[in-house]
């Protein structure tokens, strides 16, 4: 599949958020080897903190259905930014353990600029189990 049509994907599931509080709709789409697609959303909450984001959402999703690291190829994020949307520190962390470290990270925005990076360059240094 191609980074545009993963993008496309993502910012069809934006329209799945949830975002009443910020209004700050945010899409991701996570592909898999198999071709699966695990879309995400925001999901928001009027305790604010409760929110999650929409990259935890899609994979923590694929986590249920069974996917792991391994079966990761790609993964897009969609925000209406001025620049491609940059995620979370949270989302950062969740990403370094879960999704493999150099795979393709599709940034994008509603104007149709895209970064391409990786995890390991989106957190380089990150805490992880071997801190433990
Ligand atoms: N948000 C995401 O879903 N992903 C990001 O990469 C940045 C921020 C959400 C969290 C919250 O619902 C809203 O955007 C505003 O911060």
């Amino acid at each position: 599949m191609k980074k545009h049509d993963l993008i496309e994907i993502a910012l069809k599931a934006r329209e799945l958020s949830y975002s009443p509080y910020s209004r700050f709709a945010v899409g991701a789409a996570l592909l898999c080897k198999d071709g699966s697609i695990y879309l995400g959303a925001n999901i928001e909450n009027a305790s604010y903190p409760l929110s999650m984001c929409a990259e935890r959402n899609a994979i923590y999703y694929a986590h249920m259905e069974g996917k792991t690291k391994v079966d990761f190829v790609a993964l897009a994020v969609v925000g209406d930014t001025e620049m491609p949307i940059s995620p979370c520190g949270a989302c950062r962390q969740v990403l370094s353990e879960l999704f493999p470290l150099d795979a393709p990270i599709y940034l994008a925005n509603l104007l149709g600029d895209i970064r391409e990076t990786s995890i390991e360059e989106l957190l380089p240094f990150a805490f992880d189990s071997s801190d433990l």
